[in-house]
């Protein structure tokens, strides 16, 4: 197992990050254990969790009994602003909710400090100032390492760095978006903005949730896994999604590699990502993205199959022509 630096922190991680959101909902808690030992074996230490997963803070539960004595060897997330119960301030990142929910995780997780801690989606009503002020009460009281962000535009991030370096607050020090071959926003004024402040790019889906995969890819009309449910199948229903998946499968086909393990590696290629997180449900397709890490796609198949995709112009900022 490779280890790299998490963005301009002193923290060193595993060069791929083991997703715990099917703990609990998709693999039950044996099968959970099996992966987490699984990926130990291999020398994962990151681990990324949400205080959402599975519903009721299961997910942290499980990860919480896994980790044991082994806490202070592993690299763990969590996040906050989903919703955790029907109270009206039951979600959100106010600095109520978050206080609130840190020592719940905290209590979950069976440990002292959560290591990166993300806003996990946007919150249109709490001002940043209090989100920052919050998680900046959090990282001075060792409660939580790292301040992260998750699905936030990225102008929304560079103002939120702004108001942390102006108001000398906790700081975003890592991002984690969706990056796969059909969701390319990212590539568009995130990477470039992470890459411009040395932030950590932990990118999620890199299988588009089984689209990149030959389950899906080759049997257009008849989705199975987890791309059978309507939430995800709402997030790449699109049939040019399905389209791109068949012409990426006849690519990995004429390299002979495994699909799933060519979308993962694709994804890491691009420069700014320093991880992928993995979403496995059973040991078996662990060892692809371990492939995949470690196989160097190179600039000519990369290209080759960045142009299946489209990706968004960069028409903001021009040069003189
Ligand atoms: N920040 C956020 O908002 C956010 C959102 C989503 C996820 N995440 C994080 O990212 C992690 C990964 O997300 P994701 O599950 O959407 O990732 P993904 O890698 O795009 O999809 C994983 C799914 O692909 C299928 N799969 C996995 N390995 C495979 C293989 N080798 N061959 C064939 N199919 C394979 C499995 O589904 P089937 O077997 O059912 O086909 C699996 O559940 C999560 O656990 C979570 O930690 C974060």
């Amino acid at each position: 197992m490779k280890y790299v630096q998490l963005g301009r922190t002193g923290t060193r991680v595993s060069n791929i990050c083991f997703g715990t959101m099917s703990f609990g909902s998709y693999s039950d808690a044996s099968t959970a254990g099996s992966m987490y030992a699984h990926c130990r074996d291999l020398g994962v230490n990151f681990f990324d969790c949400a205080n959402s997963y599975a519903g009721g803070g299961k997910a942290e539960a499980i990860l919480g009994d896994l980790m044991g004595e082994d806490r202070d060897n592993v690299v763990i997330t969590s996040k906050v602003c989903r919703p955790m119960s029907a109270d009206t301030n039951g979600s959100g990142l106010s600095r109520r909710h978050i206080i609130q929910e840190v020592e719940n995780s905290l209590r979950r997780l069976k440990t002292d400090r959560i290591d990166v801690y993300f806003a996990h989606h946007y919150d249109p009503v709490t001002p940043p100032e209090e989100t920052l002020r919050a998680f900046d009460d959090l990282q001075r009281q060792g409660k939580i390492i790292y301040a992260g962000v998750s699905n936030w535009a990225a102008w929304r991030i560079a103002q939120a760095i702004g108001i942390s370096q102006r108001e000398a607050l906790a700081c975003f020090d890592v991002v984690q978006p969706m990056y796969n071959l059909v969701k390319r926003q990212a590539e568009f004024e995130l990477f470039p903005l992470a890459e411009a402040m040395g932030l950590a790019v932990m990118v999620f889906s890199p299988l588009a949730s089984g689209l990149l995969t030959r389950a899906n890819a080759n049997t257009i009309g008849q989705r199975s896994g987890r791309l059978a449910e309507a939430r995800y199948l709402k997030r790449y229903e699109d049939q040019r999604n399905f389209e791109i998946a068949a012409d990426f499968c006849a690519i990995a086909d004429e390299v002979g590699v495994d699909p799933a393990m060519l979308a993962v590696a694709w994804a890491v290629s691009h420069p700014a990502v320093t991880v992928p997180i993995i979403g496995a449900e059973t040991v078996e397709q662990i060892a692809n993205y371990v492939e995949a890490v470690g196989f160097d796609i190179g600039p000519d198949l990369r290209a080759r199959i960045s142009a299946l995709s489209p990706i968004p112009a960069y028409e903001i900022e021009r040069t003189i022509d």
